[in-house]
């Protein structure tokens, strides 16, 4: 690597930043806004000295040739927004417990966390089920969640379930706290019977859903902000289809429908807005 590299800041002209939105778009369906030359800089400076490359041009190069695809996940995970906290959107979490749970039918009952970044998603609805089953014994005795997200490394933080105290601040109390988790050396772990009922998975949401199977709830929160419309139609149609007849999608609350997707009807409770898939 050459030492100027090694010293200066990354460069990433309006002619690169057009090549890699392209590339980030056609991997994982992100749109960067214009002007975001100063974001791309920011998230790959280092990336880009730990696999030895020293401009964008040489990164855009590598990437073109398609051969480094650890390094084109590491683009693509070096370039995504993690941020989540327990509970998030409380109203959605007592809406599983009053009214989706209660109107549960199959016995075996299935949610997917679309986005789950963490864990903190997938886990809060675990300690949701958890606490709806210990009041109403036999119900919902076989779920299952599944928790999927584009990126390994943050996939591999959730499965081990380990938090900081800052991050175990976030959304919980004191009592979910004793309740759900044992301390650990380095903040709180969460407990077995919360972990075992989630299972992690690296998926790509522009890919098909097939191999997914079928879901009762959907979350797909607060991801759809960094898709185009069309992209974002697309998964929510897609949604609509790996969904049962009556299951529900959720959004996060800053989220909307469009207008065009005419799958679902609005149900909005308890100060939380839901989608229920037409029968
Ligand atoms: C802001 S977090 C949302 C976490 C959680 N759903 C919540 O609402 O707190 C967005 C997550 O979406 C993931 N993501 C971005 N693009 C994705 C894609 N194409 N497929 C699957 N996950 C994606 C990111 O890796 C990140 O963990």
């Amino acid at each position: 690597m050459n030492q100027a590299a090694t010293k200066n800041q990354l460069v990433c002209s309006a002619e690169d930043y057009c090549v890699f939105k392209q590339f980030l778009s056609n991997a994982s369906g992100i749109e960067l806004g214009d002007g975001k030359e100063y974001l791309v800089v920011s998230r790959l400076n280092g990336l880009l000295r730990q696999h030895w490359l020293t401009n964008m041009k040489e990164l855009l190069a590598e990437l073109s040739a398609g051969r480094n695809l650890r390094l084109k996940a590491s683009v693509v995970e070096a370039m995504t927004t993690n941020e989540t906290f327990w509970f998030r959107d409380a109203p959605h979490f007592r809406l599983l417990t009053t009214k989706i749970f209660p109107e549960a039918t199959n016995q075996r009952f299935r949610i997917w966390s679309a986005a789950c970044s963490s864990g903190q998603e997938p886990y809060s609805i675990s300690m949701q089920a958890h606490g709806y089953r210990m009041c109403n014994p036999g119900r919902l005795s076989d779920i299952e969640i599944v928790a999927t997200d584009i990126s390994a490394g943050i996939l591999n933080e959730a499965r081990r379930g380990v938090y900081s105290g800052l991050s175990a601040s976030r959304g919980l109390d004191d009592e979910q706290r004793r309740r759900y988790f044992f301390t650990h050396a380095e903040g709180y772990e969460v407990k077995p019977e919360i972990k075992s009922r989630v299972r992690f998975q690296e998926f790509n949401l522009t890919r098909d859903f097939a191999s997914l199977g079928r879901f009762d709830v959907i979350f797909c929160r607060n991801v759809l902000i960094y898709f185009p419309p069309a992209v974002k139609q697309d998964i929510i149609q897609r949604m609509s289809k790996v969904l049962r007849p009556g299951g529900y999608l959720f959004l996060g609350s800053t989220e909307s429908m469009p207008a065009s997707s005419k799958a679902f009807e609005m149900v909005s409770e308890q100060g939380g807005i839901i989608y229920r898939v037409k029968k």
